[in-house]
């Protein structure tokens, strides 16, 4: 939940471009800049003293020479130093700080990154000689060159060798100040030209908009803070400083579609506007630490920008089942009740939640002993898990302040509290006074660890959920009396949508943390910070695969959790918001993803909350959420509601093989569950500009109803054929894409699936327990054109490894493979590590071809495993045409009993 009442604030603009004028002035350079200096300038530039390339290290080193200073937001750094280097064939860093001291920036422990950039890794002018041409860094085994501009002021560039394409372009727009480099001690800008009419922009969260790909006159503003995400246009809980750039046609079609990602890794707060053909960052403390990332395809981007950051966490298995959570439930029976309510209805339920309710005055680790006691909540979980269902608490950062609260003395004697003016740094939360844990103190995850451990001692909860840890304060502390630039900083980042002071209901600025680290740096690391110790914490406690799900992110958090959308509202705006949202988590390494289903805030209504499951049973993370005060919105309580969660749900839970297929793909390549069009589509430029239909995996396409009263959504179906995912009859097809508009009645939602996938499939259940002891489906869609592939991979769902690594060997990964010529189609299945599914004695039961062109029936078909040939009688083979014009046919293979783990070759004989 949210802290109440945040909105006025947005609109207090405060006047402030102007106040630092008045600030005193500085340095010997005084006189000469005192009769040129324009007051609104806000920096002139560095130039080139020295640059050294060393092409064996990929590495170019210069030093920058401050050109004069300017008043505004003073003062400027005088010397610079830059360091380029290819750290792998695919990743471009340029890393520019101050040459005389070491400034702030991201520890290694919390962000790892290549390389230690010491100074002995600098290079002497010696090594590469300096000269006043523009100095090149290339290597023959990347496709990505730096450029460095000897001009006055000096500027850098990053192209890629196969095009030529400028990707990054900081050099210096003619006499324009807002386009050079400005490097001072509380404001860094950065500047890049972009090629309007090619560059389409994705990501810079976090932010709720309309529009997924970025519109120009976009200011992103990152600062974590607790503001509703039913708040368009406004920094949000998380912060990450990426975009991915898909490159529209340059009038030459080969070029369409090459995608580079860039990453500002810097957690201080900062503004990044966005103009078409240009994109700025306004930056308020730190160093520019800038990695270009080449793609050229937005999977390998994905693989690129993960490989660095960090790969997603495997997700437990049971997380892709159904969620339901409420602010407000009452007590231990009103929580029995939902869940019999879901069973009754028949709706698939796996994991119930609470929210604060269960807490004794909303003190972490405790039970209200009235209405949640102890031994109740140990039965109610009790019974969940022998019904397969599972729990999740939620857990708050902020420990309230009492003297007869153990947590609270524990932390106090371990001594692990974020502290001001050298005592612990008292806010305000739900408890009412509280401190809050410093993660960014070893002892504090340690101290984090016992009670979650000793939590977990008491109740065996599933998983974890981190709110609150923006971090939220409900009160504002005034600055520290002796004043600090670190309170009142001389640009004021877009905070709250109204330049408001970046202390607003948060920790304030001055506060210091374990290694005397200020607030005002290691702000947005907070909510990474208490993932990584929670993960951790459930890792050790439970031996098992942790599921977290974190308010607050920032770069690298996918590592550790999961993370919905926050406090949206029960509004159709917001039904069509989550869609953007759940995608540019995935751009940001953190592919399991969703958003309130129904919606939070505000009294939902039968039509959204039905549209809305519609829509979320096809998120990464499904879980419908409610506020305290609000209608309740359980999908059982109105019938047209529970009918459609019953149908969409259902294919949800037989799509859970696949799901889970698509999370071991994120986990081991970082490409994301659910995906805008362009990652499968990515030189269709007509893909750009969609934010109301996403892919789940590379095949599957959702289109969604989003407006109030619709019957008929407008969707884009790229190049290819397209079937109804619900009854596999043919949709949409052709040889270029088409807008089409499709039929939504009130109980229908659009799910097609496109030639050339192969996807694994179960039974319907009320548990992905009971789902998974079901047969598999396999559903081949034939094409004529392109490769017919897909993938299953098998583990036990909650082994903290996922795949390889650590030596395990307990899965399997099944690779299928079908061709289509004229008068044979054959499925052949190749198998990794075959032992483990064998082991388990999964088996197919059916596949289900679809789509077979201009085919009219099936004379044969046989089944090998291994050298066996295999009875086909045992099989029942049933034909379909599809109604429409009779131009593709369906065959189902059923009564099957093949192991997964024996790879096998099926051959059907067309006609
Ligand atoms: C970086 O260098 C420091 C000091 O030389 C060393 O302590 C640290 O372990 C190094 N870190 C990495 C990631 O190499
Ligand atoms: C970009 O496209 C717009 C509209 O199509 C056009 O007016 C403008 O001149 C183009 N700009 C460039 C730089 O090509
Ligand atoms: C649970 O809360 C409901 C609603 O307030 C109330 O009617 C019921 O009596 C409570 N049950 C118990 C066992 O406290
Ligand atoms: C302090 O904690 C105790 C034990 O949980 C509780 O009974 C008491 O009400 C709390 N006091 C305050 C002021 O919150
Ligand atoms: C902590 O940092 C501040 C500001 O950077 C500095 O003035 C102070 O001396 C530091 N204190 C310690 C104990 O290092
Ligand atoms: C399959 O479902 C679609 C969408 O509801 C419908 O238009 C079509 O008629 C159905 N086809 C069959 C064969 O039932
Ligand atoms: C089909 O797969 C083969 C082998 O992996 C590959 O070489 C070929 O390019 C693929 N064809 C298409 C159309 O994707």
């Amino acid at each position: 939940m949210s802290l109440p009442q945040w909105f006025p604030t947005i609109f207090i603009v405060l006047v402030f471009f102007f106040c630092s004028l008045a600030l005193p002035s500085h340095g010997s350079s005084h006189a000469v800049v005192a009769e040129e200096e324009d007051a609104t300038v806000v920096g002139y530039g560095y130039v080139v003293r020295s640059v050294a390339v060393n092409s064996n290290q990929k590495l170019l080193t210069a030093e920058l020479d401050l050109i004069k200073p300017s008043s505004v937001y003073a003062p400027d750094v005088q010397t610079l130093s830059l360091h380029v280097s290819l750290e792998t064939s695919e990743r471009l860093r340029i890393r520019l700080t101050d040459s005389n001291q070491p400034r702030w920036e991201i520890p290694q422990t919390v962000v790892p990154r290549a390389g230690n950039l010491s100074l002995r890794r600098f290079l002497s002018e010696e090594d590469g000689g300096s000269s006043l041409e523009n100095n090149l860094l290339e290597d023959p085994s990347s496709d990505l060159f730096f450029t460095l501009h000897n001009t006055t002021p000096f500027g850098f560039s990053v192209s890629r060798r196969s095009s030529g394409d400028i990707l990054f372009d900081a050099s210096p727009g003619s006499s324009d100040p807002n386009t050079y480099l400005v490097f001072k001690d509380q404001f860094l800008q950065l500047s890049s030209a972009l090629p309007e009419n090619r560059s389409n922009l994705y990501g810079l969260g976090e932010h709720t908009k309309r529009s997924f790909k970025l519109v120009p006159g976009d200011t992103m503003t990152l600062w974590n803070a607790d503001i509703g995400s039913e708040n368009p246009n406004v920094n949000l809980y998380g912060s990450h400083p990426f975009y991915m750039d898909v490159r529209g046609s340059n009038g030459h079609d080969d070029e369409a579609g090459t995608t580079h990602g860039v990453l500002l890794l810097n957690s201080n707060g900062m503004d990044v506007k966005y103009e078409g053909s240009r994109i700025t960052y306004n930056v308020i403390g730190g160093v520019i630490d800038l990695y270009v990332f080449a793609g050229p395809s937005p999977e390998m981007v994905m693989n690129q920008y993960t490989e660095f950051i960090g790969r997603p966490a495997p997700m437990p298995y049971w997380s892709f089942g159904f969620h339901q959570c409420r602010y407000g439930y009452k007590n231990v029976s009103d929580l029995e009740s939902v869940v019999d309510g879901y069973a009754k209805a028949g709706i698939p339920l796996e994991v119930m939640w609470t929210d604060i309710d269960y807490m004794d005055g909303y003190k972490d680790f405790t039970f209200d002993p009235v209405n949640f006691p102890e031994d109740k909540m140990k039965s109610f979980v009790d019974r969940l898990h022998k019904s397969g269902q599972r729990y999740v608490p939620i857990l708050d950062p902020g420990i309230g302040v009492n003297s007869s609260y153990g947590t609270y003395v524990r932390g106090m004697e371990a001594d692990v509290f974020i502290k001001r003016n050298g005592k612990p740094y008292l806010g305000e939360v739900w408890p009412g006074k509280v401190y809050y844990p410093d993660f960014l103190n070893p002892a504090a995850a340690t101290f984090w660890s016992n009670e979650i451990k000793m939590f977990q001692e008491i109740l065996p909860f599933d998983g974890v959920w981190i709110d609150m840890n923006e971090l939220s304060n409900f009160i504002t502390s005034s600055p520290v009396s002796s004043g600090s630039s670190l309170d009142d900083p001389p640009y004021k980042i877009n905070n709250f949508g109204g330049k408001t002071s970046i202390n607003q209901k948060t920790v304030p600025a001055t506060s210091i943390h374990f290694g005397n680290v200020s607030e005002y740096n290691a702000h947005n690391l907070y909510g990474l910070l208490e993932a990584k110790a929670t993960h951790q914490a459930m890792e050790d406690a439970t031996g098992k695969r942790p599921f977290i799900l974190s308010r607050s992110t920032f770069v690298s958090s996918g590592k550790y959790t999961a993370h919905w959308t926050g406090d949206n509202a029960a509004k159709w705006e917001d039904l069509a918001y989550s869609i953007p949202g759940i995608l540019n988590f995935g751009l940001f390494g953190i592919p399991m993803v969703g958003a309130d289903i129904c919606g939070f805030s505000y009294d939902t209504t039968e039509e959204l909350c039905r549209r809305w499951i519609q829509l979320g049973a096809f998120y990464p993370f499904a879980r419908d959420h409610s506020s305290k005060g609000t209608a309740r919105q359980e999908l059982y309580l109105w019938d047209s509601v529970a009918s459609s969660a019953r149908k969409v749900l259902g294919l949800r839970t037989r799509l859970l093989p696949h799901l889970y297929t698509l999370m071991y793909n994120a986990h081991v390549s970082g490409i994301p569950i659910a995906r805008p069009l362009f990652f499968s589509f990515p030189r269709d430029a007509k893909t750009y500009e969609i934010s109301s239909q996403f892919l789940i995996g590379k095949s599957i396409m959702v289109s969604p109803a989003l407006e109030k009263g619709t019957v008929a959504v407008d969707a884009y179906f790229p190049v290819g054929n397209w079937f109804d995912m619900f009854n596999y009859s043919f949709a949409v097809g052709g040889d270029s894409g088409k807008r089409v508009k499709l039929d939504t009645p009130a109980d229908h939602v659009n799910v097609h699936v496109r030639e050339g996938s192969i996807v694994a499939m179960q039974g319907e259940a009320m548990t992905t327990r009971e789902a998974r002891t079901t047969p598999y489906e396999i559903l081949v869609v034939a094409s004529k054109l392109e490769n017919i592939s897909g993938e299953l991979f098998l583990d036990d769902g909650e082994n903290i490894r996922m795949g390889e690594g650590g030596g395990n060997r307990d899965w399997t990964l099944v690779k299928f493979r079908c061709y289509v010529t004229g008068k044979s189609a054959v499925l052949r299945s190749e198998v990794v590590n075959p032992e483990y599914a064998s082991r388990m004695k999964w088996s197919i039961g059916k596949v289900t071809f679809v789509g077979f062109e201009n085919v009219e029936s099936v004379k044969a078909y046989e089944v090998r495993t291994g050298e066996r040939l295999r009875s086909p009688k045992i099989s029942l083979l049933k034909t379909v045409m599809d109604d429409d014009g009779q131009k593709f046919m369906s065959v189902e293979v059923s009564r099957l009993s093949l192991l997964v783990g024996n790879k096998f070759e099926m051959r059907l004989k067309l006609a």
